[in-house]
């Protein structure tokens, strides 16, 4: 129709963890490929964020989720970020850290990862 094809890039579709695993207002860390990434489950919603505190390299799936302000918190320096969008929401961190897209399907989770680009 005369628009022109958005680039897209490819996603990788990869399961994670059963719905059964991931339990209510606690976080779970997943190593997939070789990123490291957190499953929390808030109710019927999951998300999927990066493990890696934006302010020093400290694992944020030992940090403590806030079910009722979405957020997860680093328990080093108690920075937050949001599980929705990945920014903080409190310092000591100013930088987001990488969220992914969620599916889940019957009693499986997956997260589309960024297909990796090798050239
Ligand atoms: S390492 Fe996470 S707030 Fe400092």
């Amino acid at each position: 129709m005369g628009s022109e094809p958005e680039e897209r890039h490819p996603e990788k579709k990869v399961r994670v963890l059963s719905l059964d695993e991931a339990v209510d207002g606690e976080a779970r860390r997943v190593d997939v490929e070789d990123q490291r990434i957190v499953i929390v489950r808030i109710g019927e919603t999951i998300y999927a964020i990066g493990d890696m505190c934006s302010h020093a390299n400290y694992s944020l799936s030992e940090g403590h989720v806030d079910s009722n302000e979405i957020t997860i918190e680093c328990w080093k320096h108690g920075a937050q970020f949001s599980l929705c969008d990945g920014n903080p929401v409190s310092l000591p961190a100013t930088q987001p850290v990488p969220i992914f897209p969620v599916e889940t399907d019957g009693n499986n989770i997956y997260i589309l990862l960024p297909e990796s680009e090798n050239s």
